[in-house]
């Protein structure tokens, strides 16, 4: 049912603190429907929202449902009890809106997702490939470095068994690995290995938010943009184990992380599940000790 990540919204308490940091990403800040959004450049789609409040935390999360689907979610929900709530102050009326079993308001629209901007193909001579003749692709590298996309986002939870049960029994997406007893990653069928996910913690909390950029270049020019611009360092660059992507992560000004990933899997609908006991990165530095810190107030 669940089709993809629309965007996703943080209570922050100093807008201007956050327009400066979601721009220094790589992401265009405006108003829409009186709030402060960013998007990716070239996709006619919102992928962040933010709200003013006295403490930083996960506001909602919007996913995107197949248009002609509303109905058969609207059962899927009733079948659950799961009622229909007003939309939390702050945000949108359109679509349906719910609770998922930590109590986060989750906004479902019944619409296809804005495609992402065009990206050129990465030529590339590695392996056995020797696409690239004749060019210089150190003059190409730096051509289109911006986010492209929203990808996935991953959760904080006290209850990693019932947040599933909920968001793949009830909402239609499916378990597409685990690390066993920290992280579950979900997918929302036939694309991107995962689109969603939860680490295991004391309490409900947003933990990172992640956005494609056109090539491992783009990753590492994007670091090196936050770095020139006096941003605390971050995590990467590395390759992840689950997923497979290239990544790195800056922290947010509250303690909670964005990351720009390339290459990750693409799964389609034989692939099958597993357990692993593996770290998060295939190569590169560990995570910093701050990577799992749940910074968001408990309760
Ligand atoms: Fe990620």
């Amino acid at each position: 049912m669940i089709s993809g990540l629309h965007h996703y919204a943080l209570e922050v308490p100093d807008l201007a603190v956050a327009e400066g940091f979601l721009q220094d990403f790589g992401l265009e800040t405006g108003e829409k429907d009186g709030s402060l959004v960013a998007q990716c450049p070239g996709r006619d789609q919102e992928q962040v929202r933010l709200v003013q409040a006295p403490a930083k935390r996960l506001h909602h999360i919007c996913f995107t449902v197949r248009p002609g689907a509303l109905d058969s979610v609207r059962g899927s929900l009733e079948r659950a009890a799961t009622a229909i709530i007003e939309p939390p102050p702050g945000a949108t009326e359109s679509g349906l809106w719910i609770r998922d079993p930590d109590g986060t308001a989750v906004q479902l629209l019944e619409m296809e997702p804005a495609p992402a901007r065009p990206a050129a193909q990465v030529l590339v001579n590695v392996g056995g490939s020797r696409q690239r003749i004749g060019v210089a692709q150190w003059q190409q590298a730096t051509q289109d470095v911006m986010p492209r996309r929203l990808g996935h986002s991953l959760l904080f939870t006290a209850q990693p068994q019932q947040m599933t049960d909920f968001y793949t029994q009830v909402l239609g997406l499916r378990v597409s690995d685990r690390i066993r007893g920290l992280v579950t990653f979900l997918n929302a069928g036939p694309g991107d290995h995962h689109i969603f996910g939860f680490i295991s913690s004391s309490h409900p909390g947003f933990h990172h938010a992640s956005f494609e950029v056109p090539s491992i270049d783009a990753i590492a020019l994007g670091a090196d943009r936050m770095h020139a611009r006096g941003r605390p360092a971050g995590w990467g660059l590395g390759r992840h184990t689950i997923g497979s992507n290239f990544f790195h992560y800056n922290p947010d000004p509250w303690g909670s992380w964005i990351e720009w990933f390339s290459d990750i899997d693409q799964i389609d609908d034989r692939w099958v599940a597993r357990d692993w006991d593996v770290p998060p990165h295939l190569w590169g530095t560990p995570p910093p000790d701050t990577f799992l810190a749940n910074r968001e107030p408990a309760g």
